[in-house]
């Protein structure tokens, strides 16, 4: 008692001390530094393990165990050695079903290269319950068409939760302790009108993180919900299912803000929008999706930009939703116009976001937590 009475009262000043979270954001991909470029992430010691299979025991598979664990793949927590046992084959093959690979039960090298790829933080496999390949009774890694008719791949959260009828205008805050630019302001207005095109919804940028429907903030490592985050590339951000809100983003990456971030030489270079158009879909109740082409496909490389809506995003969020009252039901790509525009107008100044804010989303996540 005594214990956690003290722990809450830690929690309480930490909350009261200012504690800005810098992340890297770049608006010149030509700015990135070359110690972002050469720091290299934690999953790439797992192409050592390229190559092994089952009955073998091989230094390092008990960190892979715990990588297939965090994203639903194993449930068992108690038996994280480095044996290849037979719930880790299993696990090798959900995953592969997953990512389209071919279902071997071995560590092959496309596998491997799979594994290590930059990828949001969200479980594949939630309670059990697959929303991707694996968990469709036609699971093949065959295109998406079945006699001409698109077979759709877009899953949802376990109890398909979503944001409540009559509840249609989502407010979205960033968090007060990240230094937010105008021009991020403008990537992530740009992304929640990707799905406002296609549905009901509408977004607004609103001034108090306490009573926005949606927090974005930008951590390092640790920050309170049990999901760390691990440094540059690895998990990239993740975000919760309705009606939570919370939109989390890992600060050590080099986020591209502005910038073509395919023009960068950088390995390290993520585009922002493309990580911002994914994250909320889950916001909005959208899982994984085993279609390569969508925005709800759970890994995406540096260096790469994808930010329009695939047909199997589209047809999931009606399936939440319905369809845009106004007009585009999503069956044509959304104009490219509206991309270089002024990003929503929804554009407000920092300097609104005081202490009491801050002090606020403090509470508001200890609520939560
Ligand atoms: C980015 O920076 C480089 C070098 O400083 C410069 O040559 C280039 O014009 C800049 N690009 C943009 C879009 O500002
Ligand atoms: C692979 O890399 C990990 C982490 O660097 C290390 O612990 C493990 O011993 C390596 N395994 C092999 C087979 O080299
Ligand atoms: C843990 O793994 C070992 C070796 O693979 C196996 O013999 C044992 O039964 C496992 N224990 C549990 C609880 O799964
Ligand atoms: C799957 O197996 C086929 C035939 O062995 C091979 O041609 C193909 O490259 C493999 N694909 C992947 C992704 O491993
Ligand atoms: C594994 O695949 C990567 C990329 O697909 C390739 O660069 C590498 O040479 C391959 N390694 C082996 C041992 O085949
Ligand atoms: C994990 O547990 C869930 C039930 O909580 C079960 O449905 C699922 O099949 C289990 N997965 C594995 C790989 O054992
Ligand atoms: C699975 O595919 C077969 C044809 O390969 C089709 O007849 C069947 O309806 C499909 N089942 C589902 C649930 O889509
Ligand atoms: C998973 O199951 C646990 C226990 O049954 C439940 O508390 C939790 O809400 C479930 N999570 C999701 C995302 O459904
Ligand atoms: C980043 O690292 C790669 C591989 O080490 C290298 O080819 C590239 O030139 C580097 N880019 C920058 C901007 O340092
Ligand atoms: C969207 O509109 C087009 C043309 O108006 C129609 O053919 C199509 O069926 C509609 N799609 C949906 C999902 O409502
Ligand atoms: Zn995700």
């Amino acid at each position: 008692m005594r214990l956690i009475y003290s722990a809450l009262l830690l929690s309480l000043s930490l909350l009261y001390i200012p504690n800005p979270i810098s992340a890297h954001f770049f608006t010149n991909v030509t700015s990135i530094p070359p110690w972002l470029n050469a720091t290299r992430s934690n999953w790439e010691s797992f192409q050592n393990l390229s190559g092994h299979h089952a009955g073998e025991r091989v230094d390092g598979l008990n960190r892979l165990k715990k990588y297939f664990h965090y994203f639903g793949y194993i449930n068992d927590t108690s038996n994280f050695t480095d044996d290849f046992d037979d719930a880790l084959k299993s696990a090798v093959e959900t995953f592969q079903k997953n990512f389209n690979l071919n279902v071997t039960g071995r560590l092959d090298n496309h596998t491997v290269q799979q594994i290590i790829k930059p990828r949001c933080g969200v479980a594949d496999i939630v309670n059990g319950t697959s929303a991707m390949n694996s968990g469709k009774t036609n699971a093949t890694s065959s295109s998406t068409h079945f006699h001409g008719i698109v077979v759709s791949r877009y899953a949802f959260f376990p109890g398909e939760p979503r944001w409540p009828e009559g509840h249609r205008h989502l407010t979205f805050a960033f968090n007060p302790e990240n230094d937010i630019t105008d021009e991020i302001r403008a990537v992530f207005s740009r992304a929640f009108d990707r799905w406002s095109r296609v549905t009901p919804l509408t977004f607004e940028l609103s001034t108090s993180p306490y009573l926005a429907d949606i927090t974005i903030g930008f951590f390092n490592g640790d920050h309170g919900d049990g999901e760390p985050f691990d440094g540059i590339l690895g998990t990239l951000a993740h975000a919760f299912s309705p009606p939570s809100g919370r939109f989390h983003l890992d600060a050590a990456e080099s986020w591209v803000v502005d910038d073509d971030v395919t023009m960068s030489t950088s390995l390290a270079a993520i585009d922002l929008e493309s990580v911002a158009v994914h994250e909320i879909g889950h916001l909005l109740g959208l899982g994984h999706s085993s279609v390569v082409e969508s925005i709800m496909y759970p890994a995406i490389t540096s260096r790469t930009r994808k930010v329009e809506l695939h047909s199997d995003d589209v047809m999931g969020i009606q399936y939440l939703y319905g369809t845009n009252p106004a007009g585009n039901n999503g069956s044509s790509p959304p104009s490219s116009g509206r991309e270089t525009s002024d990003g929503g107008g929804a554009l407000i100044s920092s300097s609104l976001l005081g202490i009491s804010a801050f002090l606020a989303v403090g509470f508001g996540f200890l609520l939560i937590f």
